[in-house]
């Protein structure tokens, strides 16, 4: 999408929603900026406070900002125990569907119970306020039952997407020295099942603070045990007796609630430290005023657990809110193209949080697949991850929602904790534009800034700031703050940066247009091509690698690598086939490069700086514009030369 086509002026306003002038949001966003304090000290008492907070926000140490500090809560009291005392006890917390279509309902008093078993075991393993536990699960109920377990003794968790390799999660569990590991023997795809505990076990030997292996029995495939460390999650919470109840901990609103590592420019991810009091504040309330879920509601989040999405969306705002929420384990087209609107229909969901990668291929597979099931129960779309094309949107607005439902686009991020610029159907929903996540929430201080830091005019592409501080927001990168001041703090002191570009339009609009640094999003997951590359270049063929993004219908982008032999290697399909394979290893099946080009030298600068947008203008087929500073113009074309052969080998 080029950035002078978006179509500003096109608006639509859903026919279930009333025209808002915008005013009551525009008031609310205003009152949230001019007093912070005011305005957070009252939404703060959704939430049960052990010890109430004296001040909501203390500023004197920038970027280290303490949401309501002197406060004291836990999250999993929040989420569960406040809700024995009414109706909610009985009520569904979750609705879970297996890849296999089985399905396993808990109440809140269900869950609370299965918190508290699990709770127990990690006290009995000497679990104490600040001990990192690691999660290795697939969307299981156990999943959010050991977060919340976690959260209970006052632990801090660290989920690692259960399709990781065994290298990505060793980095992630030694970098935060966990010392427990909750994970399973497998899970389904497709029907089949994978493992799991054997990507653990490789792991294992180099995890040397891990103690206990914690594994739930999802698939029954035979698995390695071994004794004295690993022990099935059925007989711990056997042990823990059927009716364990463990004090939940009072908890400093600052102590951290849990690390969740994410790609950035280097090739070391990111241990994203969000805390407790402002974290679930924020998580709370913008699930509130984005898509309101109701009593009524059966609300479904289709982002896996293992990423923030899950973290924010499938288990701390909706829990703390009291809402039934449905999880699902597998894949949107097992056993057939229709398989979510058979289960919207089945569960009669009615908030339907999704992605645009999910809604193009859907687009692909043809409308049919979900017009032939009753949709009816669906009140909300919503979409994340990637910016949502408008023929996408339009599409999902079509057949999805019948032109009658409103499309919230959230954006946000891993480090936001939870939403930021979005349509807020809780609070005025205004006027939608198919593509636009519309404009900031309350206390959201959203800039459009140029390269020079100032803020650019309405219809002009920058990189989105935000100047204050805001209660989701993360805390730090665990063990290493100066890399957090630098990165986020550092671009334009003292303000926040996003790394994304947008545009706002003459409305104030935003308008999203993809990462302004060295991350790609591949059907929405956040992978560092540093980190491909670094990969690559661990392997012994490989001397040189570049990685790109390069556009694609589906995934919004998927990455490319131009790959530089050591000498001694020749060119070969096999070749290539391992180095993609060793990719996988090294990082997981996300990272699976489209396409590997080997190439006699990648294009220079006269400094030795990789020229980026070179390779991306050969990927796109866009004018190469200036290549006045490259070493050797010969090199721009030995690459396109052997990218269009691999594209002709491709073709045939
Ligand atoms: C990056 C953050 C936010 C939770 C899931 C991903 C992109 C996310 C949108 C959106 C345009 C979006 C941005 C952002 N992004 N949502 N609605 N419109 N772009 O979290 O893995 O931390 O990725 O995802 O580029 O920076 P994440």
């Amino acid at each position: 999408m080029s950035d002078n086509s978006l179509p500003f002026d096109e608006k639509y306003c859903p026919s279930t929603a009333t025209i808002s002038s915008g005013q009551k949001r525009k008031e609310d966003w205003e009152k949230s900026i001019k007093n912070p304090q005011e305005y957070w000290s009252e939404k703060a008492k959704a939430i049960d406070w052990f010890k109430p907070f004296s001040k909501v926000l203390d500023d004197s140490n920038p970027p280290f900002y303490q949401w309501f500090p002197d406060g004291e809560l836990n999250i999993s009291y929040n989420a569960l125990d406040r809700h024995m005392k009414g109706v909610r006890k009985n009520k569904l917390a979750y609705i879970w569907e297996g890849e296999m279509g089985e399905v396993k309902t808990y109440t809140y008093y269900q869950l609370y119970r299965e918190v508290n078993k699990l709770a127990k075991v990690f006290k009995d393993y000497g679990i104490k306020k600040g001990d990192r536990i690691a999660v290795f699960l697939p969307v299981i109920p156990e999943l959010p039952i050991t977060l919340l377990a976690t959260a209970r003794v006052g632990g801090v968790h660290t989920v690692v997407f259960s399709g990781f390799s065994a290298e990505a999660l060793a980095d992630r569990v030694n970098d935060c020295g966990a010392r427990i590991l909750v994970t399973a023997d497998g899970s389904f795809r497709r029907g089949k099942p994978v493992g799991i505990k054997d990507n653990a076990d490789r792991a294992l030997p180099n995890m040397p603070n891990v103690e206990k292996v914690i594994v739930v029995k999802r698939t029954g495939q035979p698995i390695q045990m071994k004794e004295g460390r690993d022990v099935w999650y059925a007989d711990a919470l056997a042990s823990a007796g059927a009716n364990a109840y463990v004090e939940p901990e009072s908890m400093k609103s600052c102590d951290p609630l849990f690390i969740l590592y994410t790609s950035g420019t280097t090739g070391k991810p990111k241990g994203v430290q969000h805390g407790t009091g402002g974290y679930l504040v924020w998580a709370y309330w913008t699930l509130k005023w984005a898509f309101n879920p109701t009593d009524e509601d059966i609300y479904w989040c289709v982002a896996d657990i293992g990423w923030i999405t899950g973290h924010t969306y499938n288990v701390y705002a909706p829990l703390s809110l009291g809402i039934t929420a449905f999880l699902f384990e597998g894949t949107p087209d097992y056993p057939a193209q229709d398989r979510w609107w058979e289960m919207i229909e089945r569960h009669g969901v009615s908030i339907l949080y999704g992605t645009p990668t999910a809604v193009r291929m859907f687009m692909k597979f043809g409308e049919q697949w979900a017009t032939k099931h009753d949709l009816s129960s669906l009140r909300l779309l919503g979409s994340v991850g990637e910016p949502i094309n408008p023929e996408a949107w339009k599409w999902y607005y079509r057949v999805i929602g019948k032109e009658k439902l409103p499309i919230i686009d959230t954006w946000w991020q891993t480090e936001t904790g939870g939403f930021m610029i979005s349509p807020a159907a809780g609070i005025e929903l205004t006027p939608l534009k198919p593509g636009s996540a519309t404009l900031p929430l309350p206390s959201v201080n959203a800039d459009i800034f140029d390269e020079k830091g100032q803020s650019v005019q309405p219809g002009t592409k920058g990189v989105v700031v935000i100047k204050s501080p805001w209660p989701g927001m993360l805390q730090t990168i665990w063990k290493d703050p100066e890399r957090f001041k630098q990165t986020y703090f550092g671009k334009f002191p003292g303000l926040y940066y996003s790394g994304d570009f947008a545009i706002r339009d003459p409305d104030g609009y935003f308008w999203f247009l993809g990462r302004a640094d060295e991350v790609l999003k591949v059907a929405g997951h956040r992978i560092g091509t540093t980190e491909l590359e670094s990969a690559l270049v661990a392997h012994p063929a490989v001397s040189e690698a570049a990685v790109m993004g390069k556009e694609d219908a589906v995934k919004g982008e998927v990455p490319v690598a131009f790959v530089v032999l050591r000498s001694g290697f020749q060119p070969s399909e096999e070749l290539r086939a391992e180095l993609v394979k060793h990719v996988r290893v090294a990082i997981g099946p996300i990272a699976t490069p489209e396409a590997v080009v080997f190439v006699n030298k990648l294009p220079k600068t006269r400094s030795g700086k990789i020229m980026r947008r070179l390779l991306k203008a050969v990927l796109s087929g866009a004018p190469l514009g200036d290549t006045s500073t490259i070493e050797d113009e010969g090199s721009i074309e030995d690459i396109k030369a052997t990218y269009n052969d691999l594209r002709k080998q491709l073709s045939k």
